[in-house]
C-alpha cells in the first residue's frame, strides 16, 4: 500500500505545556490531528475549570491560522478537588475528564493523590456526571520495582475502582504490559486504554542496550519484548476499548540529556507516522483508521470527524532536533527515516 486516507485522526493523550514549549509543539499536532486530549500537568496543575478555559484560550492562540484544531480540555484531580468544582466540570462543554496521578508516580505529579481510596466520594461523584477518569496507571511505591509498578497499580487500586464505580467511565493511559492489556479486555465497556506510539514501536533494551539512550525515557518505562508484542495485537485487534494516545510529552534535551533527566518522549512530529509504521509492521494498516479515527471519539461520546487526513509512502529524514536554540526539543527517532509521510 502507497498511499493511506484516513478519517482525521485524535490524539486522547497529549501533553503541550504552556509557554514557548507549547508555540513550539502544537502545530505539529494541529497539522494531523482535529482534537486532543490535554493533559492538565503544568506547573501549577490545571485544577479547575477556571484554569482550563485560560489554559484552552493560550492553547488555541497557538494554532496556526490555517488550521482547525480543538483542545479538550482536562482537570488535574487532587486530593483538595470539590465537588462543586466537578459540578461545574459536568457543566462545562470544553471540560472532558479528570486525570488521576498518584502522587510521585510521575513528571508534576506531586500535586497528585497519595491515598486513593480518599478520593472515592470524587470517583463517585464522576461516575454520577459521566465524566470519564483518565488514569496514570502506576504505584508509587518507593519499594515496587520500576518495571512491575503499572502491574502493582492494576492488582493493588484499579481492580477495586473498577468493582467500586462499575458505570465510571475510565482510561487506563498508556498501558505498557500485557497484563495491563489484559485487564482492559476482561472489563466491561467503560474501561478503554491509550496506546503511545513508543510502546509498540520499542522495548526496554532501547533504553539501555549499547549506552543510556535517555530519549527513550518515559513513564511508565518501555518494558520486555513480549509486552510490546501484546501491545501491538491489541492496538491491531479492531477492539474499541483500545485506541490512539500519543502521550507526546516535550522536554527541553538539556533536560532529557541531564544526570537526572526527566519523563517524557516527543512523538508529535510524526505522530500518526509512527502509528502507521507500527501497524505496518504487524501487517495491520487497515485497522489502523478505527483505532486513531474512530474508538476515541466514539468512547468519549464526541462525533467523529468529517474531513480526512491522507499519509503517503515517502521516506523522509527527521530531524535531530526541533524548536529554537532557546527551546530546543529532540524528537522520537530523531535522525531516522521514516516510512511515511502525511500529505501536504
Ligand atoms: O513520561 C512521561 N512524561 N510520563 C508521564 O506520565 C508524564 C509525562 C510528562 O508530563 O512529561
Ligand atoms: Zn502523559
Amino acid at each position: 500500500m502507497n498511499k493511506l486516507t484516513l478519517t482525521r485522526p485524535d490524539d486522547w493523550h497529549l501533553h503541550v505545556r504552556n509557554g514557548d514549549i507549547l508555540k513550539t509543539v502544537l502545530p505539529y499536532t494541529a497539522r494531523r490531528f482535529a482534537r486532543a486530549i490535554i493533559m492538565p500537568n503544568l506547573k501549577p496543575p490545571v485544577t479547575t475549570v477556571d484554569q482550563a478555559l485560560a489554559y484552552r484560550r493560550e492553547i488555541l492562540a497557538a494554532v496556526p491560522s490555517h488550521l482547525n484544531f480543538t483542545p479538550l480540555m482536562t482537570l488535574y484531580l487532587t486530593a483538595a478537588t470539590s465537588l462543586e468544582e466537578i459540578k461545574k466540570a459536568a457543566q462545562s462543554p470544553y471540560i472532558h475528564a479528570f486525570k488521576l496521578y498518584p502522587a510521585g508516580a510521575t513528571t508534576h505529579s506531586e500535586a497528585g493523590v497519595a491515598d486513593i481510596k480518599s478520593v472515592y466520594p470524587i470517583f463517585e461523584a464522576l461516575e454520577k456526571y459521566d465524566i470519564p477518569l483518565l488514569i496514570h496507571g502506576e504505584t508509587a511505591a518507593a519499594d515496587c520495582d520500576i518495571f512491575d509498578r503499572e502491574q502493582a497499580f492494576i492488582e493493588q487500586l484499579l481492580q477495586a475502582i473498577v468493582a467500586t464505580f462499575p458505570a465510571l467511565r475510565i482510561v487506563l493511559e498508556h498501558i505498557t504490559t500485557r497484563e495491563a492489556a489484559d485487564f482492559v479486555l476482561a472489563a466491561s465497556d467503560r474501561v478503554a486504554a491509550t496506546l503511545t506510539p513508543q510502546h509498540l514501536l520499542y522495548n526496554r533494551n532501547a533504553l539501555l542496550a549499547g549506552g543510556i539512550r535517555p530519549h527513550f525515557y518515559c513513564l511508565p518505562i518501555l518494558k520486555r519484548e513480549h509486552h510490546r508484542q501484546a501491545l501491538v495485537t491489541a492496538a491491531t485487534s479492531g477492539n474499541p476499548k483500545f485506541f490512539l494516545g500519543t502521550d507526546s510529552a516535550p522536554h527541553p534535551t538539556h533536560l532529557k540529556e541531564n544526570a537526572c533527566g526527566c519523563a517524557g518522549c516527543f512523538s508529535a512530529h510524526a505522530a500518526i507516522e509512527l502509528y502507521a509504521e507500527a501497524f505496518e509492521q504487524a501487517n495491520a494498516l487497515d485497522k489502523l483508521e478505527a483505532f486513531a479515527s474512530f474508538y476515541g471519539p466514539d468512547f468519549y461520546q464526541l462525533p467523529r470527524n468529517s474531513d480526512t487526513l491522507t499519509l503517503i509512502k515517502s521516506t523522509w529524514n527527521v530531524p535531530d532536533v526541533y524548536g529554537s536554540e532557546a527551546v530546543a526539543i529532540t524528537p522520537l527517532k530523531a535522525g531516522e527515516t521514516l516510512a511515511w509521510k502525511i500529505r501536504d
